[in-house]
């Protein structure tokens, strides 16, 4: 069996095209939503992200914030410029873009954000909204995985789901989300024993442990849907010397000889997230404004 690729470059080019309607509908309102980036220190993948970010946001129509701090900002001066964002009407969305410098205490941080803005979905109101299945803000890149997950197989309902990795920001807000669609839900680790064997008897392996093509095709059910979030660079000496490419957390070329269908990296999961922080931001600032939410990009 040769897997279905799934696009996830298409996939989130239409769910910017969709948000920029959303983002019309708003301003027709009188409602244009407002997304502030904060990015403290100057290193270079953040900074990267963070101009994607503010580029996506602009194309959209959104009102868009880059707050650049330096290095060595103190735990307070970054607790007030969340304040001040906190108590902007402009501002929906507050992303505070991770890591921080190790001297900033980011839980902190995080947790100073109006969960109503906290478009990343990382306040502890928002993970224990989404723990106990309320209205929450999702985090964005395993709600991406979720878009692409139910637009490729529909219904989820009762299909046995392997979570590889059980990170804060990954791994288990995805499980609650697939636990939310009525998955059978496991979460695989470091410690796991056989994980091979637990993730073979899977129809939905989401791997999010950021170790380069740690999952094999061995390790799938022919026909299994695999999400690679996975975003690992690795030498490229065979590209000429000093070269580099970035791999997944899953072995493409083996998995998708078994698997039904597969996210590629790049151009999978990785799109997705920026797609699906604009989609936050839009349903912060309809939940802002009380006006209707938009229909199929929330969880
Ligand atoms: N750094 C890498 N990914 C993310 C993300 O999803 N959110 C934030 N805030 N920082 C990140």
């Amino acid at each position: 069996m040769t897997a279905e690729i799934i696009d996830g470059k298409a996939f989130a080019a239409s769910i910017r095209g969709r948000v920029a309607e959303e983002v019309a509908r708003l301003k027709a309102a009188g409602v244009t939503p407002g997304l502030a980036v904060v990015l403290v220190g100057e290193d270079p993948a953040s900074a990267v992200y963070v101009r994607n970010k503010g580029k996506q946001t602009v194309e959209a129509g959104m009102h868009s914030e880059e707050h650049r701090m330096d290095a060595d900002t103190s735990q307070d001066a970054l607790m007030a410029k969340v304040a001040a964002l906190n108590a902007d009407p402009a501002i929906h969305g507050i992303l505070v873009q991770l890591p921080l410098p190790g001297h900033l205490d980011s839980e902190a941080v995080l947790n100073a954000i109006d969960p109503a803005k906290d478009v990343d979905g990382f306040h502890i109101s928002n993970v224990g909204l989404l723990g106990t299945g309320q209205k929450a803000m999702v985090p964005c890149t395993p709600l991406g995985c979720l878009m692409m997950l139910r637009d490729h197989l529909g219904s989820l309902s009762g299909l046995d789901a392997v979570v590889i990795g059980r990170s804060n920001i990954v791994g288990k807000p995805m499980a609650q989300l697939l636990l939310g669609e009525s998955c059978t839900v496991t979460i695989a680790h470091s410690r796991t024993k056989e994980i091979e064997a637990v993730c073979r008897r899977a129809d939905i392996v989401v791997a999010a442990v950021g170790r380069p093509r740690m999952v094999t095709g061995d390790w799938i059910k022919p026909g299994a849907t695999v999400i690679d979030v996975g975003i690992n660079r690795i030498d490229a000496p065979e590209r000429g010397a000093g070269k580099t490419r970035l791999v997944g957390d899953c072995d493409f070329d083996s998995c998708a000889a078994v698997a039904g269908a597969i996210t590629p990296v790049p151009g999978g999961v990785g799109p997705m997230t920026i797609a699906c922080l604009l989609a936050n931001t839009v349903t912060a600032a309809c939940r802002a404004n009380g006006l209707a939410e938009p229909e199929g990009l929330t969880a």
